[in-house]
């Protein structure tokens, strides 16, 4: 109770203005990008619940893979929720009115994807969570009808896909994938088990949908470290081939099913914008991860409690693999308001989603 209460304290500090959101809730699924301590009771090197992590947050760490907010947190704010949607192994009672954070660092579409790590939860395991807690909104909206009027009107943001190369189909040496399907064959696979678990949190209410692209994780710290500090760029293209299919999947799903609107948030547009312009929005480093990592031993998070470097909002990177609060929030107000490029959203912004 405390800490909530210190929170919402912060929150009106950094000036943000107590007022009815846009929409009734926001829920969100995904991987680290996303996560706000869904991993931290599991067994997983996939967690991030330890100093130097959240040094910028307002209450220290809770498990998000950033030295601050991440872009959903960002998200929340913009659509006027006066606190952040709590994570589903936290949440408690009436607070899923609001929505609920499914996303597990390390998880993928595929479920054995990220066991290289340990525990997460993958994500047809979120979209079963997901269900349990629609059922539960029963109790509070009194039937069936109510609860399917009221999820109608949420903003639902999923961005999920990039482990299933990272922590699977690049790592020859634990997965069989890339001996299996070819870079193409293997971004079918992966949209179609994706549409399949869409589909399911379609029929259970889910109509305000917006899927967001892969970063180019070639480009992550941990990737330019091996390619004389450069990006991969044949990683970049093999990721883009699951990118590619993505806004004709949310074409079809709003062509097909009835009352879905689902947008595609182009994460790679953003990038490129910011890699023009790097001086405008401040950034000095690119290549390397703000805190201390010991790549000798694989890990690519922060080494606990060690200090990271002095000014975070000059670093893309926060780690080896995850972007800084200052690189989340460039992607949060290019994904809640596009008008400076159409590039970023399909067919509107997320901001056009609540209004719809
Ligand atoms: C469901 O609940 C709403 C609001 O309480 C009510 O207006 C409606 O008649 C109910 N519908 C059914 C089928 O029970
Ligand atoms: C890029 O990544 C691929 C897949 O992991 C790897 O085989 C290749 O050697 C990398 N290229 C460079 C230049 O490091
Ligand atoms: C990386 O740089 C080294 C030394 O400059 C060079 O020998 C090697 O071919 C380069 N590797 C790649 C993948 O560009
Ligand atoms: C994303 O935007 C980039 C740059 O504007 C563009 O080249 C690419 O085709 C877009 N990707 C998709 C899947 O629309
Ligand atoms: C930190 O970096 C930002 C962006 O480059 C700059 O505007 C700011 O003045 C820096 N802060 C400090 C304390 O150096
Ligand atoms: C990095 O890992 C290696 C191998 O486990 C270990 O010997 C070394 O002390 C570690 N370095 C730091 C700074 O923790
Ligand atoms: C959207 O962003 C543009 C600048 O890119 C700004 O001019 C406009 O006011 C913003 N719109 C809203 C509704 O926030």
């Amino acid at each position: 109770m405390r800490k909530r209460g210190l929170l919402l304290f912060v929150w009106n500090l950094l000036g943000m203005v107590v007022a009815e959101p846009q929409v009734p809730c926001f829920f969100i699924f995904g991987d680290s990008l996303s996560d706000s301590g869904n991993n931290n009771n599991l067994v997983t090197s996939a967690r991030a619940n330890y100093p130097p992590y959240g040094i910028d947050f307002p209450g220290g760490p809770t498990g998000r893979f950033c030295n601050g907010r991440t872009a959903v947190d960002f998200i929340a704010q913009f659509l006027g929720f006066d606190h952040f949607i709590p994570p589903y192994s936290s949440v408690r009672g009436r607070e899923i009115l609001s929505g609920v954070n499914y996303a597990s660092g390390g998880a993928g579409i595929r479920d054995e994807t990220g066991q290289n790590l340990g525990g997460r939860i993958s994500l047809s395991r979120q979209v079963v969570n997901y269900r349990a807690v629609v059922e539960q909104l029963k109790r509070y909206l009194g039937n069936e009808t109510s609860v399917t009027n009221y999820l109608s009107k949420c903003i639902y943001s999923i961005g999920i896909g990039g482990n299933d190369y990272i922590n699977n189909y690049f790592l020859p040496a634990f997965y069989p994938t890339s001996r299996l399907y070819s870079p193409q064959q293997y971004a079918t696979l992966l949209i179609q088990q994706y549409s399949e678990q869409l589909k399911i949190m379609y029929n259970y209410g889910a109509k305000k949908v917006a899927l967001i692209g892969l970063l180019d994780v070639g480009c992550i710290p941990r990737e330019v470290a091996h390619s004389n500090g450069t990006c991969n760029s044949s990683i970049n293209s093999v990721v883009g081939l699951f990118n590619a299919k993505l806004p004709s999947l949310v074409d079809s799903f709003n062509k097909n099913l009835y009352g879905a609107k689902f947008i595609f948030v182009n994460i790679s547009a953003i990038s490129n914008d910011i890699e023009r312009n790097l001086q405008a929005y401040g950034f000095m480093v690119t290549n390397t991860g703000c805190c201390s990592v010991n790549r000798s031993t694989g890990e690519e998070k922060c080494l606990p409690f060690g200090i990271p470097c002095q000014n975070r909002s000059q670093h893309i990177f926060w780690d080896d693999v995850h972007p800084t609060e200052a690189l989340h929030l460039i992607y949060a107000r290019g994904m809640y308001n596009s008008s400076s490029s159409s590039t970023y959203t399909y067919p509107v912004d997320i901001q056009g989603l609540a209004q719809q």
